[in-house]
């Protein structure tokens, strides 16, 4: 239902969205029609008074007598300097008579004013887009359609907590893109509401016959005899259609006439609009205002017999019930005049904002687009590196295991590598592979990496459990293997080697040795790259190699927990000199720096100059520039002696340390939340201390952004339950705002740190989420503000129940953070509340998801 509503609002949102804005506009114009010309016409609209007005027959015989014709209508202000105007009969066979201005104390006509016909025209658009009754069917069509737009739109924006005002009226201007495209669109939209239904239901009394018959029937008083209905519109002077055709009247008596104006009226008679009958015998009506009347249309209506001037019907506005006042009303409520000159103004600022609706509407049309066109082409350059003509033979099988994206970019590079050499490849997922895709494949490789204490990477746990236990007959499988992981875990690439052995077990036959890469060192990638090169028989001219890093700026770093009893956390921004792009829950690889001090204190006694000149990767520099990207350990005993260029060629470079992603290209800053890490001597890490102190405000920083496929939005627009600790708020912080953008709103954030008062990071953003209801719940554990420790985990069996609703809903669980302590706790908690096939299956479907370290 919410799905069909949104597409109905967004079809007519960007095709009668251009009438309403059309509409909004001139009809703001045309609200101020009369000051404006008025303004424009002071010497037209305005004559000098004499001593009195002429009598209604003195009007009427000297009008008469320049027109030479008979009248049809007058509007007259009997107690104002203000031109009076006249229109005569029509010609035969035109719709219109002329209308003149004339000096109500002369009778002589008077100059057209200035600015009439321009209103002629903007009414003409307003009410039938200048194009006759096609037009007026499509206005009438698009003010239906705006109170579709009203009441869907409301609908479609109910937040969940509908009793905060904040939420529905007021702006997040830090927004920017799509999510601040969205908040204006249904910000406004909520503050335009009543105003865009009131005009909505107003013109309609004007589009259809149906509407002002049936409110007239609903609210209306019943007719009185004699008394003419006029819609729902007050007297615009202007001959009806019903006048097109000239008839011959009884002879009026103008005094007479006169006469019953004055009598019924009273002395307060401000204006008054005389019709005359279009067929003999007809009655003539006059609609008249009083000096103390409420707003500009409270019309009171006289039928008159126009020879004898007596009365045959009075209809008073004071005495109408209130439905029928409303009616009477009708125009005034249209322009808002109905409640003065503060209600014109709100009704033509409301007005003039209907383009807005158009224009966000269509941008968050475009957006959406864009999003769509993007997902098909990343699909599309998949299924062409997927696919091998027939005649290439069957396809490699590339599989990958990866939880932060390395072993999935080693993955495709060398799909790449083999599709330059002529190979059909075809590129998997562990995950995803079936017995059927081992058995069907002759030649696969394996790109796999170790997480944890020596398991596979989560999404491929499934894929251990279940193949792996199998007693499968791989002999036509030829394979290799490359492995991803760090020596200073225990078991180093221990999954890489479990499936090695279990292939080879069930009969594979290896390509070549498993290639084991430590904390991505360059020599071993360049052996699996050249163990490739033989084996497809083509050498590549040039080593793949992981993405160059790029130059940041460092513009950004904010204390995030100033008197914490914990290490302080900052949040960074960074510029790149390119149009870098990312996507949420991606990382970035920073290559640290070593602080001058430590340079200084390296090189003290070692007898060599800082300012000696060295060269490295082929370009020329000081010593004490190079040893700022270099290891500089503590024993220097094996050191002493050498000179500045043996001593650079000694020492290994500092290895790059990785952060999780802040924030969404949209911000215009890549930023990361990271905490100093505090060595036992008091020290600071060298990537934190780096980033964090050592590293001046403007200063260049050495990053590139890795893909983190993993951790990115689901495909479809699931809910979200997203669960981490202290500077875990990064990954989720960019998912988060990443789902605000595309306006998703079941987010349920469950936040852990130390202290409230110091360690909730980002708290103001994180309530006014909650609060614009963008996070549809929020549970905060802050494990020393009591005396028992509180933890993610335990707020996360608190809300059991809750947890089983979002996920029936198919809600996809985010962890990021530290692994020891809270994804362990949380998982353990998972695996206490819904099982242990539970949490397999959520692993399996890629519904559990996790960036933690
Ligand atoms: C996927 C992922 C995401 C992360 N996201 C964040 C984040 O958002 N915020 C945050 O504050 N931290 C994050 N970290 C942790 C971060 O990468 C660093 O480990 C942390 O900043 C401490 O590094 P350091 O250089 O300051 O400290 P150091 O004491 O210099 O190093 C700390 C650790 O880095 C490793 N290390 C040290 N030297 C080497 C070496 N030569 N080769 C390989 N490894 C070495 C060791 O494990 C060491 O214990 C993340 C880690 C990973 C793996
Ligand atoms: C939390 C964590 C646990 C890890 N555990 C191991 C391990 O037990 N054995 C190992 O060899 N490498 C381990 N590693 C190192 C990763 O395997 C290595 O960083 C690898 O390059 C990651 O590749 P990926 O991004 O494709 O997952 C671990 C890394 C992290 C962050």
């Amino acid at each position: 239902m919410k799905k069909v509503l949104f597409q109905v609002h967004w079809f007519f949102g960007i095709t009668a969205g251009l009438v309403l804005a059309l509409m909004g506009i001139t009809g703001a114009l045309y609200s101020f029609e009369d000051e404006i010309v008025d303004a424009l016409n002071p010497d037209t609209l305005f004559v000098q008074p004499l001593e009195r007005q002429l009598s209604l027959p003195e009007m009427v015989s000297k009008v008469e007598a320049q027109g030479k014709d008979k009248v049809s209508m007058f509007r007259i202000e009997p107690d104002s300097n203000r031109v009076a105007q006249v229109w005569f009969q029509p010609p035969p066979g035109q719709r219109r008579g002329e209308m003149h201005n004339f000096n109500p104390f002369t009778g002589a006509f008077t100059e057209d004013a200035l600015g009439q016909d321009f209103f002629g025209f903007i009414l003409n658009l307003h009410r039938f887009l200048a194009a006759g009754e096609y037009g007026k069917q499509v206005t009438a069509a698009c003010t239906l359609i705006l109170v579709f737009f009203c009441l869907s739109g409301l609908y479609l924006r109910w937040p969940r907590q509908a009793l905060n005002w904040r939420v529905w009226l007021t702006l997040d201007w830090a927004k920017k893109g799509r999510s601040f495209n969205w908040d204006l669109h249904s910000v406004f939209g909520t503050w335009c509401l009543i105003v865009y239904l009131l005009l909505a239901i107003t013109g309609l009394m004007w589009s259809y016959d149906w509407v002002s018959n049936g409110m007239n029937k609903l609210i209306g008083d019943p007719p009185v005899a004699g008394e003419q209905r006029r819609g729902g519109g007050g007297p615009r002077p202007g001959p009806g259609p019903k006048e097109a055709v000239p008839v011959q009247t009884a002879a009026p008596d103008y005094a007479l006439i006169w006469d019953t104006i004055q009598k019924t009226a009273g002395p307060d008679l401000k204006a008054y609009n005389l019709r005359m009958p279009q067929a003999p015998g007809q009655m003539a009506t006059v609609f008249y205002i009083l000096k103390n009347a409420p707003h500009p249309r409270a019309l009171n209506q006289i039928t008159l017999d126009p020879a004898s001037g007596q009365l045959k019907a009075v209809s008073r506005y004071a005495d109408k019930g209130y439905g029928a006042k409303l009616l009477v009303s009708n125009y005034s409520l249209h322009t808002g005049s109905y409640w003065g000159l503060p209600g014109r103004i709100v009704i033509t600022v409301a007005a003039l904002l209907m383009p807005l609706f158009f224009i966000t509407g269509w941008l968050l049309y475009l957006d959406r687009r864009r999003k769509k066109r993007d997902i098909r082409s990343a699909r599309g350059e998949v299924s062409t590196a997927t696919s091998g003509s027939a005649s290439q033979g069957p396809a490699w099988l590339i599989g990958f295991a990866s939880q932060s994206g390395f072993a999935e970019q080693l993955a495709w590079q060398t799909a790449g590598q083999l599709q330059s050499a002529g190979l059909p490849v075809r590129v998997q997922r562990l995950a995803d592979m079936t017995e059927q895709d081992l058995n069907q494949s002759h030649n696969a490789l394996f790109v796999v990496s170790t997480f944890g204490d020596g398991e596979a990477p989560d999404s491929a746990r499934g894929f251990e459990r279940t193949l792996l236990g199998r007693p499968l007959s791989l002999e036509n499988l030829n394979y290799a293997v490359l492995g991803l992981g760090d020596r200073q875990y225990q078991h180093f690439c221990g999954f890489a080697q479990r499936l090695h052995g279990w292939l080879a077990e069930r009969g594979g036959s290896t390509l070549f040795a498993p290639v084991e890469v430590d904390s991505g060192d360059s020599a071993a990638l360049q052996h699996w790259q050249q163990q490739l090169g033989e084996l497809t028989g083509s050498t590549p001219a040039t080593a793949w190699k992981a993405p160059d890093y790029e130059n940041w700026t460092l513009n950004q770093r904010d204390l995030l927990n100033a008197g914490s009893v914990g290490s302080k956390v900052f949040l960074l921004g960074l510029t790149g000199a390119s149009d870098t792009r990312w996507e949420a829950g991606d990382l970035v690889e920073v290559l640290p720096r070593n602080a001058p001090s430590a340079v200084e204190h390296f090189l003290a006694g070692l007898g060599i100059a800082a300012d000696s000149q060295v060269h490295v990767d082929g370009l020329s520099e000081t010593l004490g520039q190079a040893l700022r990207s270099r290891q500089l350990p503590a024993n220097r005993s094996h050191l002493v002696g050498l000179h500045a260029q043996a001593l650079i060629d000694a020492l290994v470079p500092l290895a790059m340390r990785e952060y999780s992603i802040a924030s969404i290209p949209e911000d215009g800053s890549l930023q990361l939340i990271v905490r100093q890490e505090l060595h036992p001597d008091g020290s600071l890490g060298l990537g934190s201390g780096w980033l964090t102190e050592h590293a001046a405000l403007g200063a260049s920083i050495s990053l590139r952004v890795r893909r983190n496929s993993s951790f990115h939005l689901p495909s479809e627009p699931a809910p979200m339950i997203l669960i981490g600790n202290g500077t875990g708020l990064a990954g989720l912080r960019s998912l988060l705002k990443a789902r605000i953008t595309q306006g998703e709103h079941r987010n349920w954030l469950l936040f852990g740190e130390r202290n409230a008062e110091h360690d909730f990071h980002c708290a103001d953003e994180l309530n006014g989420w909650l609060a614009s209801g963008d996070l549809a719940r929020m549970d905060l554990a802050f494990s020393r503000d009591q005396a028992e420790k509180i933890y993610v985990q335990d707020r996360l069996r608190e809300a059991a129940d809750e947890l089983h609703r979002w996920l029936a809903e198919g809600a996809v669980i985010y962890i990021c953070g530290s692994l020891e302590g809270m994804a362990t706790g949380v998982d353990e908690t998972l695996r206490a509340l819904i099982g242990e096939e539970g949490v397999q299956s959520l692993i399996e479907q890629g519904r559990y998801r996790r960036d933690v370290y």
